[in-house]
């Protein structure tokens, strides 16, 4: 079992350069498969999440390059719809979007019902209503989901929540549909507008994202045989700006794009830390301790439930009681067993959480529940006295690249480490 050991107390300094954006990424990948021709996607992050979409392409029958690192070369001219593999769409919760692809490439797909982080109840009935409004049919039963359509024609869609999986997955199935879609109380996340850019890029008729309303005008196909470079990660972003201030320290965090993190500006800056930013960079700097605050998770531009953990180790340690309300997930506070572990004093309860600050956290072994709380346990490690062990990496490794090589090069006393 691998883990990672920390020796805390480290105020973290220096620059981090931001990878391409894995909720992106792990929705371009299978958008892809709407093209018949080929195309290239730059600045993808090398994450397990990835390398495992671009495993289930490769069985589906596309013929993938790695060019670099972060650059793949996409070949979807021969792919078969048939041939998806089932058992490892269950593994994470992107996979869904290979109903929305295949749907409208092959007016038919069959996916295992997605796994991925266990944040509580996950519906996807948003993503259902939206296919069958195109005129497919959706049969759930057996552990799987099989979608099948005649043909797809443009409609309006209203969803019932902001749904970044769903507002995507329309939009994949109605690209090639007949006549116009309208989607209605669409996410707005950065995400959802690069996905619409990619499929623009590659001859999609979509507008409108990053509003509430998208309207796709359904084309004949899609050719390809263009470069597309992934939106940075805001959530990698705001998890470095958050890590600046546990630590102590002063980061400056590079490739990111500063009006995607507003919400996560105003709020560090109201606990009394300090910003500067520059458009395709930010520094973020600790002076004095911080203060308590209220935060509610929201979809964006709200303040994202991807970095409420981050934000609960930093009000942990901020001076005053402190609430947050997770509006998105029923199940966000895992985490706040394992810092309670550290010294921490949080009283979870259902969605609401509330912090009385503490001046330290100390060393403890501790278990990422699911990716983010993996990425807070990191930070409370490297803010606490003494070594900290953090397990269940998997968990971390699905979303972050690299994530204990970026906090060492920024001064963070780090390894990984193989248990017997
Ligand atoms: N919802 C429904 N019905 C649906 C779909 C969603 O009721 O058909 C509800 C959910 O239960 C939730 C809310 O709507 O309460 C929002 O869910 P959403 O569909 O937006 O979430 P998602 O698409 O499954 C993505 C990210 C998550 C991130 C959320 C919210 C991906 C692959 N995942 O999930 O990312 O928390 O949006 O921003 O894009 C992470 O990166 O750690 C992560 C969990």
């Amino acid at each position: 079992m691998e883990k990672l050991v920390i020796t805390g107390k480290t105020p973290l300094k220096g620059e981090v350069v931001i990878s391409g954006a894995k909720n992106a990424a792990v929705a371009i990948i299978p958008a892809t498969l709407l093209i018949n021709g080929t195309c290239t996607i730059e600045n993808l992050p090398n994450i397990s999440d990835v390398r495992l979409y671009c495993d289930i392409l490769t069985e589906i029958g596309a013929k993938i390059t790695w060019n670099s690192e972060h650059e793949i070369t996409i070949d979807t001219r021969n792919i078969d719809c048939n041939n998806i593999p089932i058992e490892t769409t269950r593994k994470f919760r992107a996979s869904y979007y290979l109903l929305g692809s295949l749907l409208g490439r092959c007016k038919s797909a069959k996916v295992g019902i997605p796994g991925g982080c266990n944040l509580g109840a996950r519906p996807i009935d948003q993503h259902i209503k939206s296919f069958e409004a195109l005129g497919a049919n959706v049969d759930v039963s057996g552990g799987n989901i099989v979608a099948k359509a005649k043909k797809l024609k443009g409609t309006s869609i209203y969803m019932d929540v902001v749904s970044v999986g769903a507002t995507i997955n329309a939009m994949l199935a109605a690209v090639l549909a007949e006549g116009q879609t309208i989607i209605d109380n669409a996410a707005k996340e950065p995400h959802i507008v690069d996905v619409a850019n990619f499929l623009n890029t590659m001859g999609a008729d979509i507008r409108g994202a990053g509003t509430d309303i998208i309207k796709i005008n359904g084309v004949k196909e899609l050719k390809g045989g263009a470069t597309y470079s992934v939106v940075p990660d805001q959530i990698e972003a705001g998890t470095f700006m958050l890590a600046a201030i546990a630590s102590k320290g002063d980061i400056t965090i590079r490739n990111c794009i500063t009006k995607h993190l507003e919400s996560i500006i105003a709020k560090v800056v109201e606990i009394g830390g300090n910003v500067y930013e520059n458009g395709d960079y930010c520094r973020v700097w600790y002076t004095r301790r911080t203060h308590k605050a209220t935060i509610k998770t929201l979809p964006y531009p709200g303040f994202p439930t991807d970095l409420q953990p981050q934000m609960g180790v930093v009000l942990a340690i901020s001076e005053g009681t402190s609430v947050i309300n997770e509006s998105i997930w029923d199940s966000r506070f895992q985490y706040t067993a394992e810092l309670n572990k550290m010294g921490a004093k949080i009283t979870a309860q259902g969605k609401s959480a509330v912090f009385e600050g503490v001046h330290e956290l100390s060393a403890a072994p501790v278990y990422a529940s699911d990716l983010r709380a993996g990425a807070a346990l990191i930070m409370a490690g490297i803010a606490a006295k003494g070594k900290t062990e953090v397990y269940n990496l998997h968990h971390i490794d699905r979303g972050y690249e690299n994530i204990e090589e970026k906090f060492r090069k920024l001064g963070a006393k780090i390894e990984r480490v193989i248990e017997e």
